[in-house]
């Protein structure tokens, strides 16, 4: 059985990646920004005796740090999930503040990298040697229709983070990849987004389990449809 860390496990994908993981027999490291507010987390590790919650916010130096510190864990995946959406319009869109820039850049481009880089030594001593940051097919270069620009620069940045990722860290037998988690019904997504955090979770579970030395740099969907850059 494996150990898996998931950032921003406490609600959404995260949390659901996180429940099936640990149904399987994963020992699952899971993050919250603030853990006592994490209520369904907490149930979660009373209920599986699998779930271990730490304090980490992806944007923060010293909560990275603090948190690499905490760890003593060989972790065979890490999976980069954190990630905010907070501006959906054109050009004209009011919400496309630097501020919102700012939060969305460092939350879904600088926070995979600054966690990815101080969790290296834990998961270049473990056995499964996997990163998967979540994306979204939103960062497609090929499928830009013309809105929501901090989040689609930001998700075509992480996509482009994982290929570099996949390259540096090719001769230490690091496996990454990202991937698209389909259009899911969380605060995210919405109620009427396609489909359920649970299908979406267990596919992109699969998918890890399928990323290789073979495959890495991949990038791809829930479902292991490839997505053009
Ligand atoms: N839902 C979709 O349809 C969809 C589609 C494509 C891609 N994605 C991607 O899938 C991932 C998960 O999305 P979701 O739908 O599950 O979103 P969600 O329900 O909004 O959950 C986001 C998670 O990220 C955490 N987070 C945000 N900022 C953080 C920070 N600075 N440090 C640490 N954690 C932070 C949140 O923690 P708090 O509770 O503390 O805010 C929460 O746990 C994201 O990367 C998203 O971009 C989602």
């Amino acid at each position: 059985m494996a150990t898996i860390l998931i950032t921003g496990a406490n609600r959404g994908i995260g949390l659901s990646m996180a429940r099936l993981a640990a149904q399987r027999g994963d020992t699952v490291i899971a993050t919250a920004r603030v853990p006592q507010q994490a209520q369904a987390l907490a149930e979660l590790a009373e209920d599986t005796g699998r779930v271990i919650i730490r304090a980490l916010d992806v944007t923060d130096e010293a909560s990275v740090a603090a948190f690499a510190e905490a760890t003593t864990e060989a972790v065979d995946l890490l999976v980069l999930n954190a990630g905010v959406l907070n501006a959906y319009g054109g050009l004209d869109d009011p919400a496309h503040t630097a501020e919102a820039w700012r939060e969305v850049l460092m939350t879904n481009v600088a926070g995979p990298f600054l966690v990815a880089r101080a969790m290296l030594p834990h998961v270049d001593r473990s056995k499964g040697k996997k990163i998967a940051i979540v994306s979204s097919v939103m960062g497609s270069s090929e499928r830009a229709p013309g809105n929501a620009y901090p989040y689609r620069t930001s998700k075509a940045a992480a996509v482009n983070l994982a290929r570099n990722l996949a390259a540096e860290l090719e001769p230490r037998g690091i496996a990454v990849g990202a991937y698209h988690p389909g259009w899911v019904r969380t605060d995210m997504g919405g109620g009427g987004a396609d489909i359920a955090p649970e299908e979406s979770a267990g596919g992109l579970l699969g998918r890890f389990d399928a990323l290789s030395m073979a495959t890495t740099g991949v990038f791809e969907d829930y479902r292991g449809q490839e997505i053009p850059f």
